[in-house]
Parts: C-alpha cells; structure tokens; sequence
C-alpha cells in the first residue's frame, strides 16, 4: 500500500466490517454520533496501520515521502503542530543547563524549551524597521559577534520567517555557526510553502539548518496542528531526535491529521508547479493593485519595496502586512473594518499594521474582494501620520535562568509598579506569542511601556498566571 493512500486505506477500513474493542471511545459509531466529525477514519495506531513513533510501514513512507519533497535527510511527520517539533529539536541538540543562542523574537515554545531544560539563553535582538516597528532579520554578523563573545554556546535557534514575514539570512549564518560546529535550528513555522515558490534558496533546509520546524497547517493545505520536522546533515542525531518527539508529541496520534500531512504531501508531489505559479500570478496581481493606495501600504507590496526596509534580508512575498500609520486605524481597527463591512477575517493585530495571511489556496474571488476593501478604507480613513510601536525592546537585564525563576517565591504586583522588579512569568501578547518579559529578567520601563501601549491598541496581553494587569513578580 502506497503512503498516499493513507486516505483510502482509513476509509476501506470503515468499510471493512472491523469491529473496534479499541480506542477511542466513539468507536466509530457514527450511527449514535450524528455530528458530522470523522468518526469513521478516527482510529489510532491499530494493526496495519502503523506508530508514529516506531514507523516502519505506512508512516515510515509518508517520513520519507515528507524528506523527498522537502530535501531533507531525514523528514517527521508531526500532529502536535511545530511546538513539540521545536520542543524536542532543542531537547536533541543540548544539554540540560547549556547554553543556547537564541533570537529574541523567539515563539514561546523556544522559551519553554530553554524553562524545562534549565537553559542558559543569549539573545540575537532583530533590529528594528523605522517605518513599521516591525522587527528585522538578524544578521550574519550579530552571530559572528555573539558566538566570538560566548565560546559555551551549543545551539543557535532563530525563526525565519518571522509571523510578519521577514527572513534571515539563513545560509550565511549557518556557515558561520558551522564553522564552530554549532547547530543551527530554524523555527520556520510560517515558511513550510518557500521551498515551492520562487523564494526556495531561502528555505532553511536548502540553506543549510540543521533542524527545520514547518507547521504545515499555516501556510500549506494541511489540517490545524499539522507539522514536519526535517533532520539536515550529521550534527543531529536523527534516533536522538525521534525520542525526543516521543517524549514531547502525544502517544495517540489523530489518523485523521496523519492522512492530512499524507493528503498535503501528494499535493506537493502532484500539484505544487502549477499551484504556486497561480499564487505567485495572483500575488504579483494584488501587489499591482497596491500601487494605488495612498494612506494604507502593504509591505513590500505595490510602490512598497524591500530596499525600504533596510532591515530586512529578504520579505515572504505571502504575508501582507497592511500599514496602517498614514491613518487614524490602528491594526485592530483596521481588521474590525476588514471584518464587519467586508467578512474579510484577517490574522493578527498589531499596534500599527494587520496581518493577513495568503497561501495557494487562496482563491482570486478572495484576492479581489481585498483589493476592493483597501481600495476602499484607504480613500475614506482620516489622513494621520502616527509613528509606529516598536516591537523590538532593548534588552533586558537577567537576573537568573527561567528555570530558576520557577522556583522562586512571588508576589503579585499591578503592571506599573513593575518597573525595577524580577519577573517570574511571561508577559506576550497573543498572536503573535513572543514574550515581551521572560522570567528570571528585570522588567524595564520600556517593556512596561510596550505592554500599555499593545493594551491602548486593542491587543490581547498574556501572562502565565492569567491575572494581568497584576504580574508576578519575585518577593
Ligand atoms: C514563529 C512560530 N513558531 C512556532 C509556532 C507554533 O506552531 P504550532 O501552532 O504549529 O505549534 C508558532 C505559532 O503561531 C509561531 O508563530
């Protein structure tokens, strides 16, 4: 049976007549659950159809299928989305209290990695761009420098491309780790379709990463909580980093994401020369079409070019950012217009931009009712030039591992009484879920600033504790 029946090979088994005294407890019985989920193709690792964590049949093809598509030595297919990817691929490459490189502007699944393994982090602050706040790329040099100054350094670990699109540099920063043998681990979470699309060379695995995290879910036609983890070269142990997802992924994989990935990979096989050429046609026609807009801007759209974010290495030509700086909208403004006088739904708000999203399914109806909205909000929003939020604060100063400050006594103070104090939680705004305060660091001013500011403009502050605006501080 090949991989790419998967589907099939789920749906002949409903057929069969099999009858389940096994997990889960729906059993299949669709007749008692008439509610339209896939019951019939729910089952876990039963004979024949292989385990995740041990594939040697029908798994081990879709890992293999998974490399070949991708270019990878080694490929994993994932159902718990890129964090138990990124979880295990730092568990492989270091030790428990090692230290590790990191960019700032890290997911949180990066800083729990570094909270449970005890770590030791160095950050990599991404500059920052003028005209949007937007954080940049991190730069070969800033690596140079970093791994010249920490000579303890194990793994290097940066995401590219960011949420907002931007991306690194990744084949010279990679040289320049390897040459002191350091492993390079790339979050690209939001980069699994560059390999299809004219941006390939950029791809972390065609640049060299040692470990390449794709959520394929965000940006490929993949179920939610779909991922690959892609093994390159010799620095990682493949065995090393398989028990490490059996530590960090469930033990009852969902069948119907496994056929997801299965379904995701044969269209990567079959479809994606035309399909991308399609996407990458209609992006260069939205981006046509920017070119009129004179309040709102689209990053590295329409008059919009990369030369104008001297930060930024390169931009995924998938993401849009819409600016929203030359009007009175802030992102969350602007989305809420998106919303209720288009039923356009858009990603992420920020201070002073929306994120929205593309992908190859996108369908030229949607591109054009885009079009339309933006046409339209920016001849009728107020004219006002704001300057922008920075995303990227300086950095801070820490006062102990976040490992340690999970020991700590605490006491809760209100957000700006902070200033000067030791946090022992994470303070993010999701989306996008990079901490503004980590534990174990002394909150500054300018992080206290940067949280009132994302709360002034409507986005959704986290803490660990879930009792913002009061924050957990050490005693
Ligand atoms: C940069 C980045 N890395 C990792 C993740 C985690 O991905 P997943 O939701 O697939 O676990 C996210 C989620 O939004 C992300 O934005």
């Amino acid at each position: 049976m090949r991989e790419h029946d998967l589907l099939r090979q789920l749906t002949e088994y409903a057929a069969s007549g099999a009858y389940p005294f096994h997990m889960p407890g729906h059993k299949r019985n669709a007749a008692e659950l008439p509610d339209n989920l896939p019951y019939s193709i729910d089952i876990t690792e039963i004979d024949g159809f292989d385990d995740l964590h041990a594939p040697e049949g029908v798994l081990q093809d879709l890992n293999r299928r998974l490399s070949q598509v991708f270019g990878a030595e080694y490929s994993f297919a994932l159902v718990n989305g890129s964090t138990c990817g990124i979880l295990a691929g730092i568990a492989a490459a270091v030790g428990r209290g090692d230290t590790v490189l990191m960019a700032r502007n890290c997911h949180r699944s990066v800083y729990n990695a570094v909270a449970l393994l005890g770590l030791h982090p160095v950050y990599l602050q991404p500059p920052t761009d003028a005209a949007t706040g937007i954080s940049g790329s991190i730069a070969p040099e800033s690596v140079r420098a970093a791994l010249e100054q920490h000579a303890d350094v194990r793994l290097l670990v940066l995401t590219s491309p960011t949420y907002d699109g931007v991306l690194s540099n990744i084949a010279e920063i990679a040289e320049i780790a390897h040459q002191k043998n350091i492993p390079v681990l790339v979050d690209e979470a939001h980069g699994a379709h560059l390999a299809f699309t004219k941006q390939k060379s950029l791809s972390a695995v065609q640049a060299g990463a040692d470990i390449v995290i794709h959520s394929l879910h965000k940006t490929l036609p993949s179920l939610t909580q779909t991922a690959a983890a892609h093994i390159c070269g010799t620095r990682i142990s493949p065995a090393e980093f398989a028990h490490q997802l059996s530590v960090f992924e469930t033990s009852s994989p969902s069948y119907v994401l496994l056929a997801s990935v299965a379904a995701c990979v044969r269209f990567l096989e079959e479809r994606a020369e035309a399909a991308f050429a399609a996407y990458e046609t209609r992006l260069q026609c939205f981006s046509e079409h920017c070119r009129t807009l004179k309040k709102l801007s689209v990053l590295c759209k329409g008059a919009d070019t990369l030369t104008a974010h001297p930060s930024f290495f390169a931009f995924d030509g998938g993401k849009l950012p819409i600016v929203t700086t030359h009007t009175a909208l802030d992102g969350a403004a602007l989305l809420q217009r998106l919303r209720k006088d288009y039923a356009l739904e858009g990603e992420m708000a920020a201070t002073s931009y929306a994120l929205l999203m593309t992908s190859v399914c996108d369908t030229d109806e949607g591109f054009s009712r885009l079009t339309r909205a933006l046409a339209e909000i920016d001849r009728t929003a107020e004219r006002s030039d704001r300057l922008p939020c920075f995303q990227t604060l300086p950095l801070p100063k820490l006062h102990c591992t976040p490992a340690e400050a999970a020991i700590h006594k605490t006491q809760s103070l209100i957000l700006q009484a902070c200033v000067g104090r030791v946090s022992a939680e994470t303070v993010l705004c999701y989306p996008p879920g990079i901490p503004l305060v980590v534990p174990g660091e002394v909150i500054s001013a300018e992080a206290v600033q940067a949280v009132e500011c994302a709360q002034n403009h409507g986005l959704f502050v986290r803490t660990i504790r879930r009792n913002f605006p009061y924050i957990a501080v050490f005693d």
